[in-house]
């Protein structure tokens, strides 16, 4: 929507980088996971701001396809991705809009929810490939100012996927803290 990719920009607009350099750690944590898991190396980064994640799985060896709608962001992802002489193929979509295209090993989703587009997510898997997903919680001990709709409700992400052919092989609440998070890791049916 145009509204957040004014938003974002003006986010994305200042000296420093929003999220660190370094990737979410639960992808850190869980990449060798993940290869043993999947079959291929097709990765999608969702709503990838400056592309922390993408790049980190284009470093070990992914085929990073990585999308959001801010071109300020997606500019920093790019220059960064240069630098360090990878490819990551970063493109500037509306998510609300946008059919995802190809079949994914991997797809990655952090700080983003739009529940509309999980079953696209879903489906743009390939047999015995992975989801995984990390985004904020709303628990009594979250701070700051934020939009009711991109917060997960408690037991929220465990109903989200409850409808698809597969298993869950992390689902995990952290009410505790700042930011708490609800994380799923989900491996569609091969
Ligand atoms: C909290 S940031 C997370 C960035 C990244 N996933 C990370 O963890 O470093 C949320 C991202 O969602 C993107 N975004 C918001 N609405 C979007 C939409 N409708 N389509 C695509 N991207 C969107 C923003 O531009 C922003 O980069």
């Amino acid at each position: 929507m145009e509204a957040d990719r004014i938003k974002w920009d003006e986010r994305y607009g200042g000296k420093d980088h929003l999220f660190s350099l370094a990737p979410s750690r639960l992808l850190a944590e869980k990449l060798e996971l993940i290869r043993s898991l999947v079959t291929g190396r097709r990765a999608l980064d969702i709503a990838c701001g400056e592309g922390r994640n993408g790049i980190f799985l284009a470093q070990n060896g992914f085929e990073v396809d990585a999308v959001d709608v801010s071109g300020r962001g997606l500019a920093r992802g790019r220059n960064r991705a240069a630098q360090l002489g990878l490819q990551v193929n970063f493109v500037r979509a509306d998510l609300e809009q946008y059919r995802l295209q190809g079949i994914y090993h991997l797809i990655v989703d952090f700080n983003f929810l739009l529940r509309p587009l999980i079953p696209a997510l879903v489906e743009a898997l390939a047999p015995g490939g992975v989801i995984l997903m990390e985004t904020i919680l709303n628990a009594p001990t979250l701070q700051g100012v934020h939009t009711g709709e991109f917060l997960l409700q408690p037991g929220e992400l465990e109903r989200l996927f409850a409808g698809f052919q597969g298993r869950v092989l992390l689902l995990e609440e952290d009410p505790s803290g700042e930011t708490p998070v609800a994380r799923i890791l989900f491996q569609k049916a091969g």
